[in-house]
């Protein structure tokens, strides 16, 4: 029965008894019998006690582990990985079938139906995939999968973690399915080499740290990659920001001002440049820079650079800076760089001063303000010595508009400021805020109440939008109250 996909003169690797499951480490109960105090802080929320359906549902995927585990290495031992690569997806499929269908047949393990179709799903993302990571990818209500060590793996559902009840079998699988993605991109990592970024198959963000640098086991965070990009008319729906703000957006990206999306991690900068993008006119040449290509622009003329860390001997870097200075020889239209994180900002910000407007880029900070503050910081890191009153003319002549994304404390994701950036006045860059989130309130459930407002200033670049055929209304810089 096991045809070419077994090797020629395979005999079933002997089995290692199946153990019973090792007890999880126990949580604690939280005693306190002790007289409570008056209690002003918010109540935090309990761990919830474990019900016994709970355990028996864990036993059991413990138990399916433990099975998987030896019949993983039974696999590997009798599959012809050679053929393996020309094998379609149900031949494979039928392969793991029926080999794991006799080993348990061989150990006697009897189990039912739901039981072995999981198991052999599993069996399959181990050999082809990523074990256990495989079902999360696959999930798209999943936007990032963060491991600490082998026992836990959270995800990023709706802007909220949450713990899952998958886990690694222990460190070395773990690092088994770390090394199989990171050699498969040619890098390696191990102690002498502990972190490591790289791009999956599918255009996921990967970075992973091991031991002895990630204390408790390893470390690996994902940015799921989506292929249907959230567009400006999702996040309207979304209410991500709202449709005054959108049709001012399309305005300012379309008379080519130079945008900068500010906001923290994983608050949506990389989602908000991607729509903007969208306003580009499909004539212009765009060239875009990126740490990891995440951008997906959807104009026919794109040029998409990734930068590159060096090699283990420490050379072959290419920085986002080297790209960016090649990229202003190739006759662009405009730039966009991913993130702007260190002494690029210099470049940049030339580009946006010198003939290649509508350029755009994102930067990690908590306000347009504090933006700003950042772009100093960085051209002061990257060794540039120059009077702050210098420093910040150039940012001012070189940004026209910071737009601020956040994740609110109930998952959500809006954005929460549009700033014009108007000039100087004296030392300072004056700026002035054109759109606003304005928060009202909790519901009971804790969800944000609130609603986007023009803050009723001219837009300093209403007579540029007039002069390029954008002749917005003037209702919508107009501020309102909630319905
Ligand atoms: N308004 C939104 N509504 C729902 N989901 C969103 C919204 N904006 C972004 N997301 C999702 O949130 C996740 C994080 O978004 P994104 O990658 O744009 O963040 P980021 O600020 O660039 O993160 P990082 O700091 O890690 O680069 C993505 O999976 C994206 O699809
Ligand atoms: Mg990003």
């Amino acid at each position: 029965m096991f045809s070419r996909y077994k090797k020629p003169a395979g005999k079933a690797a002997p089995l290692a008894s199946v153990k019973s499951a090792p007890e999880m480490p126990k949580t604690a109960p939280v005693g306190d019998t002790a007289p409570k105090p008056v209690v002003i802080r918010k109540p935090m929320p309990k761990v919830a006690a474990q019900a016994p359906a709970v355990d028996k549902e864990r036993k059991r995927k413990e138990r399916l582990s433990e099975i998987k585990l030896e019949l993983h290495r039974a696999l590997l031992d009798n599959l012809n990985l050679a053929a393996l690569e020309t094998a379609t997806e149900a031949e494979l499929r039928s392969e793991i079938s029926s080999i794991s269908t006799e080993i348990l047949e061989e150990k006697g393990i009897v189990l039912n139906r739901e039981d072995r179709t999981t198991l052999n799903q599993e069996l399959y993302d181990e050999v082809t995939g990523l074990g256990p990571l495989e079902t999360l990818l696959k999930d798209d209500s999943v936007n990032d999968i963060l491991v600490n060590g082998p026992q836990r793996i959270f995800v990023e559902r709706a802007g909220k973690l949450q713990l899952t009840d998958i886990t690694f079998k222990d460190e070395k699988h773990l690092l088994r399915i770390i090394d199989k993605i990171v050699s498969a991109v040619g890098r390696r990592v191990d102690e002498s080499n502990p972190y490591v970024d790289a791009r999956l198959a599918d255009g996921s963000r990967f970075n992973a740290m091991v031991p002895p640098i990630a204390v408790d086991g390893s470390l690996v965070s994902i940015r799921k990659f989506k292929k249907e990009k959230l567009g400006v008319d999702d996040l309207v729906r979304f209410g991500a920001f709202s449709e005054e703000m959108a049709a001012y957006l399309q305005a300012a990206v379309a008379t080519r001002l130079n945008v900068i999306v500010s906001g923290g991690t994983g608050s949506g900068k990389t989602t908000t440049l991607n729509a903007l993008s969208s306003f580009i006119d499909n004539s212009e040449r765009i060239l875009t820079i990126e740490d990891t290509a995440e951008l997906q622009l959807q104009q026919v003329h794109v040029g998409r650079m990734e930068s590159r860390p060096p090699n283990v001997e420490g050379k072959g870097a290419v920085t986002q800076r080297d790209c960016l200075r090649n990229a202003l020889r190739m006759r662009p239209d405009r730039i966009i760089v991913g993130e702007t994180r260190g002494e690029e900002v210099i470049d940049m910000l030339q580009a946006m001063n010198t003939g290649h407007d509508g350029s755009m880029t994102t930067i990690h900070a908590n306000s347009a303000r504090d933006g700003v503050s950042r772009l100093e910081n960085m051209i002061a890191m990257a060794g540039i010595e120059m009077p702050i009153k210098a420093v910040r003319s150039q940012i001012s002549s070189a940004v026209n508009l910071i737009v601020q994304a956040s994740r609110l404390q109930d998952g959500s994701r809006r954005m929460t400021s549009i700033t014009e950036i108007t000039g100087m006045e004296g030392d300072v860059i004056s700026m002035q805020e054109v759109f606003r989130f304005q928060r009202v309130g909790l519901t009971p459930e804790n969800k944000i109440i609130g609603h986007f407002t023009a803050t009723g200033v001219r837009s300093h670049f209403s007579e540029r939008f007039r002069l390029w055929g954008y002749d917005l209304p003037a209702s919508i810089f107009e501020p309102h109250a909630a319905e």
